[in-house]
């Protein structure tokens, strides 16, 4: 059976985020049904309208649009992508403030309409927004995760793969950790093919791939948002790949292996935060954590985004 045979996918939020996944959404025909909902109801509409008028060009899908909840009646999965925009040089943790205190208010409503539906948190700071979520919502955790840091280990592969001239589907590296200043590359783990990264060799024409090079691609990921923002504003085509992608992972039920964010309790020593793992997706949404081995270098950098993480949902009495 086509997984998209009568899945209905919602997205909270019509801004560049919002848009921009349900362009994604359709273009891969990863539901039939898609839904935008906004406070403002002349965006949602010309949003819903403008993707609408793509429908030729696209597999069969219906894009509905709404300012109240009920347009996410019986959603599959409820994608959360509103809030405040990041400014330039702003971090995502200073969005805080305005972006939990929304998703609280927004999300009891989308429950009740929709009670079988995975959240997929996009909003950022999206780590402090999914425990946030968790705890308005009052769900089982593994039907409510964030996007986390699929995207940076996006990034990752993208400048591995550039560095080493390898496709990057044959890059498989994580980051773990915040999706933020603090998040930490998985490099003991990393490998191109079934090679381990740490003992690559150079493939003719193609440079050292060393602990500077490692340490440049590194500050290059934590860095991309920033460098995007003072460019053009927003970050939002990758951003809504990668949730096309997670949104794909749980309607195909499909176990796929993603750095999303979810409780981490427990994992070594961590406390109660969410934080991006490499987890299994699937369409119970998240309930299964790998168990990804650590160098004792990457397990003090977690540790460390654990405990920035805990001290903000401390902040804001979680
Ligand atoms: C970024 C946003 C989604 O990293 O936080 O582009």
């Amino acid at each position: 059976m086509n997984h998209t045979q009568g899945s209905k996918v919602s997205i909270i939020g019509a801004g560049a985020v919002g848009a921009t996944t349900a362009y994604a959404l359709l273009m891969r025909g990863s539901a039939r049904t898609v839904a935008l909902m906004d406070i403002n109801q002349a965006k949602v509409d010309a949003e819903v309208l403008d993707l609408a008028h793509g429908s030729q060009f696209t597999s069969a899908a219906s894009v509905i649009g709404g300012t109240d909840a009920a347009v996410c009646a019986d959603s599959d999965i409820i994608v959360f992508t509103a809030g405040a925009k990041q400014k330039p040089g702003q971090t995502r943790l200073q969005l805080a403030e305005t972006t939990v205190r929304l998703a609280q208010k927004v999300l009891p409503d989308l429950v009740d309409v929709a009670p079988n539906a995975i959240h997929v948190l996009v909003t950022n700071p999206v780590d402090i927004v999914t425990y946030a979520a968790l705890k308005a919502t009052g769900l089982p955790p593994n039907q409510v995760f964030g996007s986390g840091t699929v995207l940076d280990s996006s990034r990752l592969r993208y400048l591995v793969a550039q560095h080493t001239g390898v496709a990057v589907q044959n890059v498989h590296a994580y980051i773990a950790g915040e999706h933020g200043d603090s998040q930490i590359p998985l490099w003991s783990s990393a490998t191109i093919g079934a090679i381990p990264l740490m003992n690559w060799t150079p493939l003719p024409g193609f440079p050292e791939f060393d602990q500077t090079v490692r340490d440049e691609i590194a500050h290059e990921v934590v860095h991309s948002a920033y460098q995007i923002i003072e460019g053009k504003g927003a970050t939002n085509y990758a951003i809504g790949l990668a949730t096309a992608r997670i949104v794909e992972a749980v309607l195909g039920d499909e176990r796929r292996i993603l750095p999303v964010s979810t409780l981490a309790t427990g994992f070594h020593g961590i406390g109660e935060v969410c934080l991006s793992l490499p987890s299994v997706v699937d369409r119970r949404g998240c309930d299964v954590r790998l168990d990804t081995p650590l160098s004792d270098q990457e397990e003090a950098g977690l540790l460390s985004s654990a405990t920035t993480l805990r001290g903000m949902i401390e902040q804001f009495g979680l």
